[in-house]
């Protein structure tokens, strides 16, 4: 069982996304975990607290929200920020198979939701992070988000807003290296994960290759212990393994 124990004990931890499949087990995970104290969840509806377990709103599309998020946290040390939200398909919008399907509505919408949002989030959050402490800000990404990894094409907005998401966590980790020297900055890939958000496009999947949230969470969070601020600005796969820009 993981522990992150590389980032100490009396863990205070900021869980953006708690209500998705990753993100909620995720939150079961950390809420079983010895070294974590507490877990400030947020989620567009709060979920039910607990003890050690602090639910909040925001909304991941609303930086007012984010803002309001991270002020209702004043005076608490965030050792970790994980952020678990994201979009891929929704009743108005599915991944594009050919350019004639590209609509500028849902490209903006999954950049707001999957690059901006998780930044907005570092924006307001990493004030909270203690300037000297290993600690770290990562936000799920995706292995179709690699440019050198793309052979298939299509899902154009999905993998540009996964593009972007992990330039920015570059730029934010290539910033941040002098206010937080011992911050790791990561994307990372949870796999294919049984969730709402992979469910249409799960038929080729081979039956081994799909995990459970419960599973991705445990990968996640073990990359998560392991890796370095040498590791920084990078993203990396459920089994640790780095993917390419
Ligand atoms: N599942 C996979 O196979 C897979 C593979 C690669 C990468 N990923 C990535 O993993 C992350 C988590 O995905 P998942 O599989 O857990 O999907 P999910 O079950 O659909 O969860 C998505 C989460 O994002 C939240 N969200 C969406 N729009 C939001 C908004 N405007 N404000 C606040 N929260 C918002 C949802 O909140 P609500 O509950 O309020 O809707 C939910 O908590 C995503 O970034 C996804 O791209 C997943």
């Amino acid at each position: 069982m993981n522990s992150l124990q590389s980032y100490g004990d009396n863990l205070n931890i900021a869980l953006i996304g708690a209500s998705g499949g990753i993100g909620h087990a995720v939150l079961q995970q950390l809420l079983e975990n010895a070294n974590v104290a507490r877990v400030y969840s947020f989620a567009r509806q709060p979920l039910a607290a607990a003890p050690g377990h602090y639910p909040g709103h925001l909304d991941i599309a609303d930086e007012g929200s984010i803002e309001r998020a991270a002020t209702s946290l004043k005076g608490v040390s965030l050792h970790l920020i994980l952020v678990t939200t994201g979009l891929l398909h929704s009743e108005t919008l599915r991944p594009e198979k050919s350019l004639r399907q590209l609509e500028a509505d849902n490209l903006q919408q999954l950049i707001s939701i999957n690059s901006l949002g998780p930044m907005l989030v570092a924006k307001h959050f990493l004030p909270l992070v203690p300037r000297k402490q290993r600690s770290a800000f990562v936000a799920i990404s995706a292995r179709v988000g690699s440019i050198s990894d793309n052979r298939l094409g299509g899902w154009y907005s999905y993998r540009a807003s996964k593009a972007a998401l992990n330039m920015l966590l570059q730029c934010l980790s290539i910033e941040s290296r002098l206010r937080y020297p011992k911050l790791v900055v990561a994307g990372l890939h949870p796999g294919t994960v049984n969730t709402g958000l992979s469910e249409p496009f799960q038929r080729s999947v081979k039956p081994e290759q799909l995990f459970t949230p419960a599973q991705s969470a445990r990968y996640l969070l073990k990359v998560l212990d392991g890796l370095s601020e040498a590791d920084s600005g990078g993203v990396f796969a459920w089994d640790g393994e780095r993917i390419p820009a």
